[in-house]
């Protein structure tokens, strides 16, 4: 009898053992959506717009990115502060704190295309935070230029996390007076993009 509970309980144990190993992993099957993140840098709502569209698919933490010293609202004046920092590599400090980030296993990470790079506080975010181990997923719009180098630069600060393929859409044109691009039937049609890409990472 003792010998046939101690088996039962053996048994009990290697099955709760074999779940807890068994949660999915990102870019294998859906993730638990308390283990996401999606960290947005946003000036005219074009990424906020494709953020909470991914929210809307997988669940997760939204978190926008603010500056403790907000860029200009000027546009002109904005792209040449935004190259001076590049040149110099400044990196503008964060107003935005996230004391949780351990507990996250994925993290989203939204940006515009800023000089056909990476915008410096992705970069402030990037390097302030600890993101080893952990499955990074990318995505951008833009004016209609591309990612430019923005990609390659966010696998570069991240060398020790899993990038996964990332998501880029056009979004509005500050330059030509556009704010939101994606709005109207332009946001059904990023929803229709966004599910396939999510179906394809495996994320829903
Ligand atoms: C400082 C600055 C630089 C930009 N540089 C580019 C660029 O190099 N290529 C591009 O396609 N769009 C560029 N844009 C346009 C934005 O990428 C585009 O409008 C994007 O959708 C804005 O996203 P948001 O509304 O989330 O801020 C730039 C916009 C700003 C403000």
């Amino acid at each position: 009898m003792t010998h046939l509970l101690f088996a039962l309980f053996l048994l009990i144990s290697a099955c709760s053992s074999t779940q807890t190993k068994d949660i999915p992993v990102a870019g294998e099957s859906a993730l638990a959506p308390d283990k996401i993140l999606i960290v947005y840098l946003s000036r005219t709502n074009n990424t906020k717009t494709i953020a909470e569209i991914i929210q809307k698919q997988v669940g997760g933490t939204l978190v926008a990115l603010e500056l403790e010293k907000p860029y200009p609202e000027n546009y002109r004046a904005t792209v040449d502060q935004v190259v001076k920092e590049n040149e110099t590599g400044f990196l503008p400090p964060l107003k935005t704190k996230i004391a949780d980030i351990q507990t996250y296993d994925v993290v989203f990470i939204g940006f515009p295309t800023w000089g056909m790079k990476l915008p410096p506080p992705m970069k402030s975010f990037l390097k302030h935070y600890n993101l080893k181990g952990k499955t990074i997923i990318p995505f951008n719009t833009n004016a209609g230029y591309g990612i430019g180098s923005s990609f390659e630069t966010v696998k570069k600060l991240c060398p020790d996390s899993k990038v996964l393929e990332g998501f880029t859409t056009g979004g509005g044109s500050e330059r030509d007076g556009i704010y939101l691009g994606i709005k109207d039937e332009k946001a059904g049609e990023a929803e229709t993009q966004v599910k396939e890409w999510l179906q394809k990472l495996k994320m829903r």
